[in-house]
This record gives structure tokens, C-alpha cells and sequence, in this order.
């Protein structure tokens, strides 16, 4: 059961990865070109749209459930080092998406109103290092 937990946990992981730097990288296009048509707007609104809602949001919550439901089958873990730091950096993944959904929302209304693309392309870097720790915790497990 473990290791069905962890299977359905790396592949929802792959697709919330997938989903959250690929939705960066549209708003920053919507930032950059959302303007320029009405055409423009309503497709990079509908993608955005589509991402989050049917892409991005499941895979972070089967994510959150199946890594859940391994600490459930051995508890231990949330004495070590690495699963503490892991959850950290995942707590500020969330938040990172969360908020990639709330500018899902300003750019649909007026994409004028989002950050500066380049502000986004910072905004983007987060989840990109955020993985980076995540996955070097739980590979090394090395505290
Ligand atoms: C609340 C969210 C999460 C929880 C509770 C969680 C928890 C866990 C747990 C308990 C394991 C098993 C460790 C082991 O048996 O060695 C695991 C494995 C793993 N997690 Fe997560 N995790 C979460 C989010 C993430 C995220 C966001 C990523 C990637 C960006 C990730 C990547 C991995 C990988 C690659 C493994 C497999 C490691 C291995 O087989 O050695 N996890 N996770």
C-alpha cells in the first residue's frame, strides 16, 4: 500500500510541476501580449483557465493526499529533518500556486493589472527552486 501511495504520489507531482511553471510562463505572455488582441486575451484566459482548474488544483491535492497517506502508514517520519524542511518548502509551493491562481483571476479581468512580466519571471524561479530543495530532501534524506 505504501508503494502505491508513492506511485500515485511522484506522478501527481510530475503533473502540479508541469502545471505551475507552465502557468507562470502563460501569464507572463498575458502580461506581455494579452493585450495586443481581444483574440490574444480570450485564449491565453481560456488556457490559464484550464490549466488551473483541470490540471494544477487535482494534481496538488492527490499530491498533498497520497504524501499524507504515506506519513500515515509510518509516522515516524515527521520526526526527521528532511520530511520537516520537505513540508516547509511544500507549504510555500502551495502558497505559490494558490497565488498563480489568484493572478489567473486579475489577468481574465484586465491583464494590465498583473505584476511586471519580469516580477512574474521572478515569481516563476519559486517553484522551479522549491522542487529542487523538495526533491534533494527526500532523495538524500541526508538529515
Ligand atoms: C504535502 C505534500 C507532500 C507530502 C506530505 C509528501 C510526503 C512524502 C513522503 C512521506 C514520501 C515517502 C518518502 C519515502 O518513502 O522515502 C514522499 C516521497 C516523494 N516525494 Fe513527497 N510529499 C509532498 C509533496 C511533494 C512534492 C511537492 C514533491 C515534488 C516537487 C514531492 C516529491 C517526492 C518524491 C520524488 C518522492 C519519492 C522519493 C523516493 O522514492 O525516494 N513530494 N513524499
Amino acid at each position: 500500500m505504501y508503494l502505491w501511495f508513492k506511485w500515485i504520489h511522484i506522478l501527481a507531482v510530475i503533473s502540479w510541476m508541469c502545471g505551475i511553471l507552465y502557468l507562470y510562463r502563460l501569464l507572463i505572455n498575458h502580461r506581455e501580449r494579452g493585450t495586443s488582441s481581444p483574440d490574444n486575451h480570450e485564449l491565453l484566459k481560456g488556457m490559464e483557465y484550464r490549466l488551473y482548474r483541470y490540471i494544477t488544483r487535482p494534481a496538488m491535492l492527490v499530491s498533498i493526499a497520497a504524501g499524507s497517506g504515506m506519513i500515515w502508514l509510518n509516522p515516524e517520519m515527521l520526526n526527521t529533518g528532511w520530511l520537516q524542511v520537505k513540508l516547509l518548502a511544500v507549504v510555500l509551493l502551495i502558497v505559490s500556486t494558490l497565488y498563480a491562481s489568484h493572478l489567473n483571476q486579475v489577468a481574465a479581468v484586465n491583464p494590465t493589472d498583473l505584476p511586471s512580466s519580469k516580477n512574474l519571471r521572478w515569481a516563476n524561479e519559486g517553484p522551479t527552486i522549491l522542487m529542487m530543495i523538495i526533491v534533494w530532501m527526500v532523495v538524500f534524506k541526508s538529515f
